[in-house]
């Protein structure tokens, strides 16, 4: 039987001082304080400098998490980084983060799975450390998608923001603090929402930057139709499989990718918008670094208690979902 739990030993978040707000925007794109406000409700975003990389922000995080769950780098067993704005496609950015941390006995790796990253992250930490392979995981959500923005296109130059969270877990004698973890994708949709150039599919080149292909692209409306639905069925399903209703959740976390989006999901869960925590307007999408980095942020503001049920889902590029519901 197995006996080990996972349990959160501490959290962390970290974004760039700089912040960009609605009204600068209306300088460098036709749009408007009202529109982006009434579409998304975000307000402002953290923006990285040009000498700011994603480790920069991931150590960041990293070293605020270690100090609350009182673990030294050189106790991590291992460090995973949710990341689609790596610092460089390798060395990883989990091996930038090793290196900064001195965390000299860990092993090191990104995955990708965009805006989903945290619940995808947090189901490699529950295996690893509920199968007895690791005691101690670092987990990151971090990105830089500002730096992958093309500042002309006012579809996505307003959405995105910079920034980190991270999470300590580790093997306890006592039930996991991770109850659940539900994930899903479908691949049918890569065109919806993608970075096209860069990669094998289409190598960097002269042309794939004269045709921006650098940048992200989304199809907003679509995106958003098929956000809501996956996001309330990876809910709904999280809270099955702890054992719990959703009524017992103390607080919801969710992706913080536009606040009509996570609006429609609390009212097809019949969810009161009041147990919602919502930062959207501080720092717009951060992508695989939001729910961590909203996670730390409620807890920091006491809206999120040790012993409280969170739920907590996600959807993003790929398309990507997961929703995960964890005891603090
Ligand atoms: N300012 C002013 N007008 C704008 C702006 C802007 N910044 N952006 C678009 N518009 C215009 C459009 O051009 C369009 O004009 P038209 O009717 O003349 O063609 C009009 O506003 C309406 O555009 P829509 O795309 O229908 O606007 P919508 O209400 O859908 O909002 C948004 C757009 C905010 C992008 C929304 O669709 C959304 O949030 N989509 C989902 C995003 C998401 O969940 N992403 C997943 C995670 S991201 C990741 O994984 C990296």
């Amino acid at each position: 039987m197995n006996t080990i739990g996972v349990k959160i030993l501490g959290t962390g978040s970290y974004v760039p001082e700089k912040i960009l707000t609605n009204a600068d925007l209306e300088k460098m794109v036709q749009t408007s304080d009202e529109w982006i406000t009434t579409r998304t409700g975000m307000k402002e975003r953290h923006i990285a400098d040009s000498s700011t990389a994603t480790s920069d922000l991931a150590v960041k995080a990293a070293r605020e998490a270690l100090a609350e769950a009182k673990v030294s780098p050189e106790e991590l067993d291992v460090i995973i980084v949710a990341t689609v704005t790596p610092d460089m496609f390798f060395p990883s950015t989990a091996c930038f983060v090793q290196k900064a941390l001195g965390a000299t006995n860990a092993a090191a790796f990104d995955f990708a799975a965009a805006c989903s990253g945290f619940i995808y992250g947090l189901s490699i930490a529950k295996g690893y450390i509920e199968s007895g392979l690791y005691k101690k995981v670092l987990l990151i959500g971090a990105e830089t998608l500002t730096k992958v923005t093309d500042w002309q296109d006012r579809n996505t130059c307003v959405l995105f923001g910079d920034g980190a969270g991270a999470m300590v877990l580790g093997a306890a004698n006592e039930p996991s603090s991770i109850l659940s973890v539900y994930m899903g994708a479908d691949g049918n949709y890569d065109t919806l929402l993608q970075l096209p150039g860069g990669g094998s599919r289409n190598p960097a080149s002269l042309q794939t930057i004269e045709q921006k292909m650098h940048y992200m692209k989304m199809a907003g409306r679509e995106v958003f139709k098929v956000a809501v639905t996956k996001m309330s069925e990876a809910l709904s399903k999280a809270v099955e499989l702890s054992g719990k209703q959703c009524s017992e959740l103390a607080l919801v976390i969710p992706h913080q990718a536009n606040l009509r989006i996570i609006e429609a999901v609390a009212k097809r869960m019949e969810f009161p918008m009041e147990k919602v925590f919502v930062n959207i307007h501080k720092y717009g999408n951060v992508s695989a670094a939001t729910i961590i980095l909203a996670l730390d942020e409620a807890r920091k503001e006491g809206k999120a208690k040790k012993g409280d049920l969170i739920g907590t889902v996600a959807f993003g590029g790929g398309f990507t979902w997961g929703a995960a519901v964890i005891k603090l």
